[in-house]
């Protein structure tokens, strides 16, 4: 049921960010199903990407520590053991983007 939820959820997150916007980033996000515990504008299990856009808003580093948090996994904030996203440097660090820029 839960799962059946989350597929749900990750479909109408793709139907509405359209296929002309979707890049390496959203691939991999729906791929790896951050979606389970984030959305783009909700807070769920984890904070909405806008929300963690807006911590970061300003911070030079952000791309960079977020980008090692997800390549690493492990500790995230106060999330002991954060989801490890096993992709090219390249891909995640388009995942960050995706991450940052949502508002
Ligand atoms: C099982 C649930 C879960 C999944 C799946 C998950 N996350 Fe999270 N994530 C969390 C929680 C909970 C937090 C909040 C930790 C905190 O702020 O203390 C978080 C925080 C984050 C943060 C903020 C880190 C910070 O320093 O503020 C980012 C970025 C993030 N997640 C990205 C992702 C990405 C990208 C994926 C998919 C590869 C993903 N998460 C999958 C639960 C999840």
């Amino acid at each position: 049921m839960k799962l059946t939820l989350a597929i749900a959820a990750a479909f109408a997150t793709v139907a509405l960010a359209g296929p002309a916007i979707a890049g390496p980033g959203e691939d991999l996000a729906a791929k790896e199903k951050c979606n389970k515990c984030h959305t783009d504008k909700d807070t769920k299990k984890g904070p909405a990407w806008k929300t963690i856009a807006t911590k970061y808003q300003g911070k030079a580093d952000a791309a960079d520590k977020l980008f090692k948090e997800l390549k690493n996994g492990g500790k995230v904030g106060d999330e002991e053991d954060h989801k490890k996203v096993v992709a090219s440097d390249a891909d995640i660090k388009a995942l960050v983007q995706v991450v940052l820029t949502s508002k």
